[in-house]
């Protein structure tokens, strides 16, 4: 059968609100331009993010009601430990409330001023904390990544010659570390090959350094290396993700991603003496060693979901939806992010917005522009998220790629939910003039895409 199907039935539904266009257009003033800011009551198909909005299956709530909440050494951790463990080899496993916990907690230990922190797209919280504690967060992907529309199975990969010359150039001493983040979110959702991590591994070998992954979206990275690395088609997607973690010294993971849970996150290490570092911050901020800030319900899910991440036949309907998408918006003659990665499809909107320059914040008009259409929610990948001020011109530096991503959630959707979005976003294309370009009324200084306000210009 070519017919790819969601594997699950549904058992328990949540109804979709209709909006009148009027309504949406009263809703997006009030929301000032930003749909961080709009109510979810308001929004039809909710593509905001793939994090944290999985639909969980039985047995996860199940095991909810199965948790056990001991405040130390619950039998749910034990659970939820020895999951972690098998998948990942790693000996130190902590539990915290989501990802960017986990970072705070990493680069609290490592960061600090004058430190170095090379990835091949630090995500923003990612970013932020790493900035946070007073280190610089530079980019090493792969000069292809850039290019939207270039096809190329791996432009996740961290560049390793860029790697070498940016030891080289600050001194190994100031990195405290090599991130790679699979997928690579900020670029698209490009996947990392495994002779890339190799490479990246050598480089670190080479100078002494620690490898971390950002393992947000691993499981995804894997079956996406198995459909695209060379001598790799073959082998379990568990085995995968085990030599990709094998190549690591340790890992962030936010579990609302391939966790397939609503909150939930992950630290790994293998070295002793920064685990028990790592634990005492723990202790401080998120909670015991053995729940770290979740409950033991949360623990259970989240070893469930871990374990039914890893099913192939999940991962290919998985990759496949979002490579549907990708082709319906490639046929209305929208230019997206190539080849389409595992999570969400990237729309250039630089292309999408030709009429706008990047100063009126072309992905964020987009943004407006399919949730008025459509009650579409997505979010900007651009010079709102990621544009800086240049300290001494006072102008604004705008990153390479102008993008909006739309994420799909995992086991929310059905295909015509999908059929929907192909649909209105085609006919928002075919109209793309009427468009209008935005300014910024207010912003805070960090993260300021989940608040800033908007008027259109
Ligand atoms: N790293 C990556 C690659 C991510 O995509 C995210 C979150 C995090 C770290 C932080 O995890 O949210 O649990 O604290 N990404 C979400 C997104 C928010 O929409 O892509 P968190």
């Amino acid at each position: 059968m070519k017919t790819i199907i969601e594997p699950f039935r549904i058992k328990m539904v949540e109804p979709l609100k209709m909006t009148s266009p009027a309504e949406r257009e009263a809703v997006l003033q009030r929301a000032h331009f930003n749909p961080f800011l709009i109510p979810a009551d308001d929004v039809l198909i909710d593509l905001l993010t793939d994090s944290g909005t999985s639909a969980m299956s039985a047995e996860q709530w199940a095991g909810m009601l199965r948790g056990d909440e001991s405040y130390a050494g619950a039998r749910s951790w034990f659970r939820f430990e020895k999951v972690i463990r098998e998948i990942t080899g790693m000996p130190h496993v902590l539990p915290t409330h989501q990802g960017r916990a986990s970072e705070r907690i990493l680069f609290e230990l490592v960061g600090g001023p004058g430190k170095v922190v090379p990835n091949n797209n630090h995500f923003d919280t990612t970013r932020a904390n790493v900035e946070h504690s007073g280190a610089e967060a530079v980019d090493l992907v792969i000069d292809e990544g850039k290019q939207p529309r270039l096809r190329h199975p791996f432009k996740g990969n961290l560049d390793p010659n860029k790697l070498d010359a940016l030891i080289r150039e600050v001194g190994p001493e100031r990195i405290p570390l090599v991130m790679v983040t699979v997928t690579n979110n900020s670029g698209g959702g490009q996947p990392v090959s495994l002779a890339n991590i190799r490479a990246v591994r050598a480089v670190c070998d080479h100078y002494r350094l620690p490898l971390f992954l950002d393992a947000c979206r691993f499981a995804e990275n894997a079956y996406l290396i198995k459909l695209r690395e060379p001598g790799q088609a073959d082998r379990p997607v568990r085995e995968i993700v085990r030599e990709m973690f094998d190549l690591a010294d340790g890992a962030t993971i936010s579990a609302k991603k391939d966790g397939l849970v609503n909150i939930g996150g992950v630290l790994l290490f293998r070295d002793d003496a920064l685990a028990q570092r790592a634990n005492n911050l723990l202790i401080l901020t998120e909670g015991f060693v053995t729940y770290g800030g979740l409950a033991g319900r949360d623990l259970e899910a989240m070893a469930q979901g871990f374990e039914e991440v890893l099913d192939e036949g999940y991962l290919q309907y998985r990759v496949r939806s979002v490579e549907y998408l990708g082709e319906g918006l490639l046929r209305a003659g929208v230019q997206i992010v190539e080849p389409p990665g595992g999570h969400a499809i990237y729309i250039n909107a630089a292309h999408f917005c030709e009429h706008l320059p990047p100063d009126q914040f072309p992905g964020q008009a987009l943004l407006c522009a399919l949730y008025r259409h459509a009650g579409i929610r997505a979010v900007e990948i651009g010079s709102v998220m990621f544009g800086k001020t240049d300290l001494v011109t006072g102008q604004t530096i705008h990153p390479p790629m102008q993008l909006v991503r739309l994420a799909v959630p995992r086991r929310v959707y059905t295909q015509s939910h999908i059929d929907y979005v192909i649909e209105a976003v085609g006919e928002v294309f075919a109209n793309r003039r009427a468009i209008r370009g935005l300014r910024i009324v207010e912003a805070p200084a960090v993260l300021r895409h989940f608040s800033a306000t908007f008027a259109e210009v």
